[in-house]
């Protein structure tokens, strides 16, 4: 059987923009829209238009430009936001709104002071409306992680009778298991008896550190979509970092799914967005970080060195990293040594690298890291 395809659903441009003081302007936000289309997610949710006169003007120039992939527009299960929603997404040319209410009891309770009943109402006339505006409608049952499931499935059942085309099961909170929250999909797919005539959505937040094996738990399970963000950025800890399953996809063969992403163009799509947000990416990120292929142990040099495959799983150029840097610490080796020296024109024998090797460690326990600037000195310095 051929592989599956997971949806690739971003929404940098709408929860990774909730992050404090990463405000992106509509030209920013359009520059942005368009290197993710080219990078081939599916859809790109572009904002939530009646939060503010900027939000929506985002969301029509978006819409205007983006030729091949969903446009989303967020709401709550308000008639006025899904309104707006519908005109700022008057344009695209595959439109879809996003709407949804709070399902666990905390939000039902305290949020919104109703009952069970009340809300499954409130989310059945928001699709429907919805539907006035655009066929393509995904419902969020926010706080699904910690909705009661059986109380889920009967929401999922009305809303797809309603005319949902994809359910979003957020965890929100970031509180699930990755095992639990693979159980919440499966118990979906045995129990809501129309879910084939919807797309099952995966949108995990990271409070736990768990996002990215939440949303993995999840398509293991059957759901096939993912909602996540360039870098991981968003609300708090971040949603699931989009770079982060794609690659899991791509690397793990015997899931047999498989995304649209143009992997190649993940390190520039991560560097645009954290250059436009002025949110630095911290250096062991998985896959764009500064050092997710350096090495500077010196075991780690001598195995890479010798074959890259000893110590990395991803090649760097599938991401759109040019190579794998070997670092020179006070942790490296001969081989390492050689190997930079090398690269700078120095090709030192065995009798000139044991020589130069003390002066090497010296120098490196003075430094933080030695530099290609710095080689040629140390090299001199002793031959
Ligand atoms: O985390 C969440 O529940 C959300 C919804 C609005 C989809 O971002
Ligand atoms: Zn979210």
């Amino acid at each position: 059987m051929g592989k599956q395809t997971v949806k690739i659903f971003d929404t940098s441009l709408r929860d990774g923009e909730q992050v404090p003081g990463c405000k992106l302007n509509t030209s920013q936000k359009v520059i942005i829209a368009q290197k993710l289309e080219d990078l081939g997610v599916d859809v790109i949710e572009a904002g939530f238009p009646v939060s503010s006169p900027g939000d929506f003007n985002s969301v029509v120039e978006i819409s205007k430009i983006i030729k091949n992939t969903t446009v989303c527009a967020l709401s709550r299960a308000v008639e006025n936001d899904i309104k707006i929603a519908g005109e700022a997404l008057k344009y695209a040319k595959l439109p879809r709104i996003h709407t949804g209410i709070g399902t666990s009891d905390s939000h039902i309770k305290y949020k919104f002071n109703s009952t069970r009943d009340k809300i499954i109402e409130s989310g059945y006339n928001a699709v429907k409306y919805a539907k006035t505006f655009v066929e393509d409608v995904e419902f969020y049952a926010e706080d699904a992680g910690r909705t009661d499931n059986e109380f889920l499935a009967k929401v999922c059942e009305k809303m797809i009778e309603a005319g949902a085309t994809v359910l979003n099961i957020p965890d929100t909170t970031g509180y699930c298991l990755p095992e639990e929250y693979g159980e919440k999909i499966k118990y979906l797919f045995e129990n809501v008896k129309n879910i084939d005539k919807a797309i099952i959505s995966c949108h995990c937040h990271n409070d736990l550190g768990l996002a990215t094996a939440n949303s993995i738990a999840g398509i293991t399970n059957g759901a096939r979509q993912i909602e996540c963000t360039i870098n991981g950025i968003g609300e708090r800890a971040g949603n699931t970092s989009l770079e982060e399953v794609v690659m899991i996809m791509k690397q793990h063969e015997n899931l047999n799914l498989d995304t649209n992403i143009n992997t190649k163009l993940l390190y520039e799509t991560s560097k645009l967005v954290s250059e436009s947000m002025g949110m630095f990416v911290q250096p062991n990120k998985a896959i764009v970080g500064a050092n997710a292929f350096a090495h500077s142990s010196g075991i780690h040099q001598d195995g890479v060195i010798k074959n890259r495959e000893t110590y990395e799983i991803i090649d760097p150029y599938d991401v759109g990293v040019n190579k794998s840097s070997i670092i020179l610490t006070a942790r490296s080796g001969r081989s390492a040594l050689a190997y930079r020296a090398k690269l700078v024109g120095f090709d030192l024998s065995k009798d000139e690298l044991d020589l130069v090797y003390p002066e090497f460690l010296k120098f490196a326990d003075s430094n933080k890291s030695v530099l290609d600037k710095d080689i040629p000195k140390i090299i001199n310095n002793i031959l």
